[in-house]
């Protein structure tokens, strides 16, 4: 038996014959009512379907307050933007060693897209943090965030939808997904001009590509992740005194 969500992407496929990579991904993991982070009850920890770094120890969150400790010691540091907030361990962990080491940021902002983490987040953050929850601020772009301070992102990156493209027999090709009614399957085809953005962004990494000592081989695919240009800009406009940039993927190997 289909899911709503799949009964959802194969009906949008039998509509457009096929739909990009991304558009795939992005419907799967964050379609309003569908969507895999917005809409599914336990995602993480045991019970859920995965854990990360900062669920497994408060150490990590504890090595990354040291971080922003060193900063406010030879900075005007206040404030600290999380990208992404999952189930809250990290925001809460930090928040914690901050507090024990008289460091505390002025404000805490988490960038979550999902409705129901940032409930859930909020009431985590109550419970364990209740003297200090006017810290923190939820928001769902980056449009309204003016920050000076450092910003995180921890197992952020590979959330964000991608494009996927490849070079077979010296042409362009994108990846789609298209079915037959009953599976979704992988196709890739020759890139169009939709793509010009992509395209144009292609050729830049192309010209870096070609600067490498050993050339990649002809069956690498380049994931271009579009939505995640559009908020890194953003940061750049609206929050022009940020200190630094931590995340862990930064680009596919
Ligand atoms: C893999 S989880 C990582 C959670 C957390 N950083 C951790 O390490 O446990 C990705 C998180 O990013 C959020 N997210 C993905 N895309 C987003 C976007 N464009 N804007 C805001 N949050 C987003 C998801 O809803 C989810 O909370």
């Amino acid at each position: 038996m289909k899911n709503h969500l799949e009964k959802y992407l194969l009906n949008k496929i039998e509509l457009n014959q096929k739909i990009p990579f991304s558009d795939f991904m992005n419907l799967s993991l964050y379609h309003p009512d569908y969507g895999y982070y917005t809409n599914k009850a336990t995602i993480f920890g045991d019970q859920g379907d995965f854990i990360t770094s900062p669920i497994t120890s408060s150490i990590f969150g504890e090595c990354i307050s040291n971080e922003f400790i060193n900063i406010i010691r030879y900075q005007k540091t206040s404030s600290i933007l999380e990208l992404g907030g999952g189930d809250g361990s990290l925001a809460i962990s930090i928040l914690k060693y901050l507090k024990k080491n008289k460091s505390l940021p002025d404000k805490y902002i988490i960038l979550e897209i999902s409705e129901n983490l940032i409930n859930y987040q909020k009431e985590r953050v109550k419970k364990e943090l209740p003297d200090d929850y006017n810290i923190f601020k939820w928001v769902t772009n980056l449009e309204e965030v003016k920050i000076n301070g450092l910003v995180i992102a921890n197992e952020f990156f590979d959330a964000i939808p991608t494009e996927r493209f490849r070079v077979k027999n010296s042409k362009l090709e994108t990846l789609y997904v298209e079915s037959d009614n009953q599976s979704f399957n992988y196709i890739w085809n020759e890139s169009s001009d939709d793509f010009s953005n992509e395209l144009s962004f292609f050729k830049y990494l192309s010209i870096e590509i070609a600067k490498l000592p050993s050339p990649p081989p002809s069956s690498r695919i380049e994931d271009v992740f579009w939505d995640l240009m559009i908020l890194i800009n953003s940061l750049d406009i609206h929050s022009p005194k940020i200190d630094d940039v931590m995340g862990d993927v930064i680009k596919s190997p």
